[in-house]
Formats: C-alpha cells, structure tokens, sequence
C-alpha cells in the first residue's frame, strides 16, 4: 500500500517564532486526533532545527524547501543536503515551479540536488507540472514526463524509493483556480504510467503522487478519493493550523 501524505510548504512565510507557534499548534491537534495519512511540514531553512526537536516524538514529519546543488565549500549563502539532514529533517522539497522560474533551477541543476539529497538520506518531495500556455496547448503530459526524465528517472529502483512525486499545475499554485479533480487524475494516472515504464508496475504502484495547486479543505476530499491522488502538497492553506488539519482529515472522509 502506498503511502498518503499530506505536506505543508510554508514557503517564505513566518518568522522562526511564528513558525514555532504554527508547529507547536498543529502538533496538539494531532495529537488529540490522529491523522490518517502522514504529515510532513516543509519549512525554510531557519526553522528546521528547533521545529524538528519540537516534533521529534510527534506523527509529524520534517522537510526543508530547497537545498544546494553543491555538497559542501565557497557557496556564501547556500544550504547543503548534509545540513538539511543534520537538522533532523527527513524531507526536502526540489523542483517547485517557483524555484525553477525565478532562481533558474535547469533539470541538471535539479539532477545535482536530487543526487545530493538522496546519498545525505533525505526524502524528495519532486515536483513537476505545466504552466497555463502549456495546459493551453494540451502538452501538460510531454513537460511532465520530460521534468521527470530531467531530473529523476536516472535512479536506481531502490534510489526511487525515497521520491515522492507532486503534480503541481503553475496555474493553479497560489491562484485560487485547482485542477478539477478528473483534470488531477488524468495526469496522476499518466505519471504513474511514465514511472511504470521506466521501473515496473509494481514500483509505479507504490509511488506516492500528490497534488499541489490551490488545495484547501473544501476541495481535498474530491482530489484525494480519486485513485492515483495520494495526498496533497499544500502552500497557502498550509499557513494556519485549523485549514491545513482540514485537508489532513479530507482523508477521514
Ligand atoms: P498553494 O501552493 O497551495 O498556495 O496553491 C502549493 C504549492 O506551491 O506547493
């Protein structure tokens, strides 16, 4: 059975003492209900530290929203893998639409962190997804079977393991417009047909591929009861703890 998960990306929101309060109140929550799916919170890199230990014994887990390309050395103001882990985080999010536009992130720079992040021991959240021109143009599967391709489907099956995959529509992030749920599922269904290519159906079978776009409470239920939707990677609605337990419990439903 594959996993369901439903990941936070705080993005560049909250100062550490907010992001403190955030964690520390979606913690007590889970702890008087329990989630039906896994939890992971994404956050920037200044909160890791203390926001792991805070949820060290708790169903939470924890991910950074970026690394670096380069292991270790002269890179004034980069992060490595090897600090990510060290953090006690177990996650990191790479290829988000926004670091591949505004901070030029190309496939081969994506390949390096995706590489780096796995041989450090941290889990990948990879996402992928077309932009409103591409959907326009009906070539959303060619720009996300060639952004796996780019980045991903070099590793080795047992490397495969630790990739979590999230279709991520760049119109729908942030936009308050979401992928209908059968306009999600037709490509969640397509990538899972790519990933069977390249490792077999039974590795595409216990792929987790979450959607990302807009995703709230009011809508998580429709997106996750389709069957190749296994959870959701959630920015804005991430950002209070009533809506993001919201969209946790869409999988109680
Ligand atoms: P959104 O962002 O939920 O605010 O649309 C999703 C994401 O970019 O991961």
């Amino acid at each position: 059975m594959r996993k369901k998960i439903v990941a936070g990306n705080w993005k560049m929101n909250k100062t550490l003492q907010e992001g403190v309060a955030l964690a520390t109140e979606l913690k007590e929550m889970l702890e008087a209900e329990k989630p039906n799916c896994e939890v992971v919170i994404c956050t920037p890199f200044i909160h890791l530290a203390t926001v792991a230990e805070l949820t060290k014994d708790s169903v939470i887990a924890v991910g950074a929203e970026n690394c670096a390309d380069k292991a270790s050395g002269a890179y004034t103001g980069e992060v490595s893998a090897a600090m990510v882990k060290s953090t006690g985080a177990e996650y990191v999010i790479l290829g988000h639409s926004e670091r591949r536009e505004y901070y030029r992130e190309t496939p081969e720079i994506l390949k390096a962190k995706v590489d780096l992040a796995l041989e450090n021991g941290l889990k990948i959240i990879f996402c992928i997804g077309e932009s409103l021109d591409e959907r326009e143009k009906g070539v959303q599967e060619t720009v996300c079977r060639t952004e796996l391709e780019g980045s991903v489907f070099h590793l080795t099956p047992e490397q495969w393991k630790q990739i979590v995959i999230a279709y991520e529509p760049i119109w729908a992030i942030g936009t308050g417009k979401t992928a209908s749920a059968e306009q999600a599922e037709e490509i969640h269904a397509f990538i899972r047909k790519c990933v069977a290519e390249v490792y077999g159906a039974e590795v595409a079978e216990e792929t987790s591929i979450l959607y990302g776009g807009s995703c709230k409470a009011s809508n998580a239920p429709e997106l996750f009861a389709k069957p190749d939707i296994d959870g959701g990677l959630i920015g804005g609605a991430s950002l209070k703890a009533p809506d993001f337990k919201g969209i946790i419990d869409a999988w109680k439903k």
